[in-house]
């Protein structure tokens, strides 16, 4: 065994409907001295994230399930504590797919060395720099096809993926329309990213009306991340030939059993409207080009990014439930000592 133990956080039981902290268990375990090809590392920041509620069932939709009475994973940014692997040194900034624990050993090949750009920003690679920003840039500029003038609307629109759709989408020279669950998102949007018009979907009573009212020449892409009564909306008040990049559907995720769709999907036909549903794993090919365009945005202050930040392991779990609730303002983060 290393001198190290690891803090783990284990799916102990399959929630139904909204997950509980009972679903999950914190542990201790000893972490074994890395061998040839591996190395130990301390993660700094983990990612809490929409889709991981979805890997909690059994029957997972796209993404593998978490086994039962095992860590769970995903992103998290640390550094190499101990290496037996000629890639990565002491000290080396490791992007990695182990989060829900602050250390761990495994293979150097599964990890990828980060030259931060700004060592202050590395909770940045998991938010503007990394899964939700990549989601954001693919959905809206593959799926979304926006075209200088056009209007957008952007649902989830100040969490870790519909910030940057809402500012990419001003920088691609079109009409944004995000909507919220708070004021105080809806002033960060309308005064730091310019978007042109927010809806507090809380508070704005029929959302249809809210919509049209906030797009007088209806709405050309639709990026959907809340799904129910917004993609209603959105399909009432689109005009023909609008697409709509079918990112997530986060009112839905704790449902214990189907809900209600919208009653209006025939407008789909009658509009000729576009739905791609897309995962953002599939589409590797556009990262370059991603990070090309995204660094010098963020350098620029051209993207402005959010972050609620959690500490300690203990509250990652309080702070994955508060997804579901909107306690996030931006991309929500656990933070390690
Ligand atoms: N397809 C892909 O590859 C991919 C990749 C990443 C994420 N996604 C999806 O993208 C969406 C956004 O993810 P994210 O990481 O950026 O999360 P996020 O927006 O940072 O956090 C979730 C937000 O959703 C809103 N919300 C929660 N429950 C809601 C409800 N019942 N009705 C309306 N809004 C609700 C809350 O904001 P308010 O306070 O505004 O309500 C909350 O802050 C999710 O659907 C996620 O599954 C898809």
């Amino acid at each position: 065994m290393s001198k190290y133990t690891a803090k783990q956080i284990h799916l102990v039981s399959r929630p139904s409907g909204m997950p509980s902290q009972e679903n999950f268990k914190l542990l201790e375990v000893e972490l074994p001295v890395p061998q040839q090809g591996e190395v130990l590392v301390k993660n700094h920041y983990m990612s809490v994230d929409p889709y991981m509620r979805g890997r909690m069932r059994e029957n997972a939709v796209y993404a593998e399930a978490y086994a039962l009475n095992a860590v769970m994973y995903g992103g998290a940014v640390g550094e190499v504590l101990e290496s037996a692997d000629d890639s990565l040194q002491l000290g080396d900034i490791v992007a990695n797919g182990a989060a829900w624990q602050d250390k761990f050993v495994a293979k150097a090949n599964t990890m990828s060395k980060l030259v931060p750009f700004d060592a202050k920003q590395l909770s940045l690679y998991l938010g503007t720099l990394g899964m939700p920003g990549f989601t954001s840039y693919v959905g809206l500029l593959k799926f979304g096809e926006p075209k200088p003038g056009e209007t957008v609307f952007v649902s989830a629109a100040s969490g870790a993926v519909g910030a940057n759709v809402c500012q990419i989408a001003k920088l691609k020279g079109c009409k944004v329309i995000g909507s919220v669950g708070s004021d105080a998102k809806a002033k960060w949007l309308l005064e730091e990213c310019g978007v042109d018009a927010v809806i507090n979907y809380k508070t704005c009573g029929d959302l249809s009306k809210a919509l049209a009212a906030a797009a007088p020449d209806g709405v050309d892409v639709y990026f959907e991340n809340v799904g129910g009564d917004h993609l209603q909306a959105a399909l009432n008040v689109m005009n023909p030939f609008g697409r709509i990049a079918a990112c997530g559907m986060i009112a839905s995720y704790n449902n214990a059993e189907p809900a209600a769709g919208p009653n209006n999907l025939m407008l789909i036909v009658g509009k000729k409207i576009r739905i791609n549903g897309f995962i953002v794993f599939d589409h590797d090919d556009m990262r370059e080009e991603f990070l090309a365009e995204m660094i010098p945005w963020i350098q620029d202050g051209k993207i402005k990014s959010r972050e609620t930040v959690v500490e300690g392991i203990e509250n990652a779990v309080d702070a994955f439930l508060g997804l579901f609730s909107g306690n996030n303002f931006g991309k929500m983060i656990v933070k390690f000592d």
